[in-house]
């Protein structure tokens, strides 16, 4: 009798201690996945900011350089974060340097569509910037970053089975907007965080996401209805448990 009482209350002290160290554990993944998202969706932002030059036919070189994206998104992070990226420091501080490094390197990859002339639309929209980013990033670095959806256009954003099961929660409708959702769980026989920061629809995505749900838009694909502040996705984040 005693024995398994004492049993129970042992295994509850071991649940209570493994719960609380993971808890712990996840608030630096997160963290960290926070900056990298920020990092990302400010690449975008510059990018999307620059659409008109960026299709302008009349125009041959553009300006829209490396050097270009990279001051404008180090001067835009330092007002959102209060991180300088130009003085990086600790772990964080190299990750974010080495995104911002791969952000222009996607910029200079697309150097020659971007400063065509005679072609407006070129397809170096915002989406294809992050898809690009996240696709580099994760060759290279211990972390994978995903830009996803369940309504997905391109197939290598395609969720997989996490990712699909992350959508059902975050859509709930009772589910905090803007809350990111996490699980730790085993990969390839390592610990990892995977981690979704939902991304909503903005006014400025609804000319491609938006309505008449269907028709075609500006890249060839068809809307899918989204209205302002619907769940449109997430980046989704695998990072080795620490
Ligand atoms: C110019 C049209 C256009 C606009 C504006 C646009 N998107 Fe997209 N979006 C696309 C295309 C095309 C893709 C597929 C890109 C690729 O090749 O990976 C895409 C991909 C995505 C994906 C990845 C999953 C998938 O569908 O493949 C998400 C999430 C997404 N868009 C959300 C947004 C959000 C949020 C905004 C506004 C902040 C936005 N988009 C603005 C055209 C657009």
């Amino acid at each position: 009798m005693t024995k398994s009482w004492l049993a129970r209350v042992a295994s509850l002290l071991v649940l209570i201690l493994l719960f609380g160290v993971t808890g712990m554990v996840t608030a630096t993944e997160e963290k960290t996945a926070e900056l990298l998202t920020k990092l990302v969706q400010t690449g975008r932002k510059v990018v999307s900011d620059h659409q008109a030059l960026i299709n302008d036919p009349e125009k041959g070189d553009k300006g829209f350089t490396p050097e270009f994206l990279a001051e404008k998104v180090i001067a835009e992070f330092q007002k959102s974060t209060g991180i300088d990226l130009r003085k990086p420091s600790g772990e964080d501080g190299k990750l974010l340097v080495a995104l911002l490094e791969v952000e222009k390197e996607v910029v200079a990859d697309a150097q020659s569509v971007i400063n065509r002339q005679d072609m407006g639309f070129k397809g170096f929209i915002p989406a294809v910037f992050v898809r690009k980013t996240a696709e580099k990033f994760s060759s290279r670095s211990g972390i994978k970053i995903k830009f996803t959806a369940i309504d997905f256009r391109n197939a290598r954003n395609k969720p997989d089975d996490f990712e699909r099961k992350a959508f059902g929660v975050i859509a709930a409708p009772n589910y905090p907007k803007g809350k990111p959702y996490q699980e730790a769980m085993p990969l390839d026989g390592k610990a990892v965080i995977r981690i979704m920061f939902p991304e909503y629809a903005a006014k400025s995505c609804l000319s491609c996401h938006g309505d008449p749900k269907g028709e075609f838009d500006i890249t060839g694909g068809k809307k899918e209805g989204q209205k302002e502040g619907d769940l449109a996705g997430a980046l989704s984040f695998t990072i080795p448990a620490k």
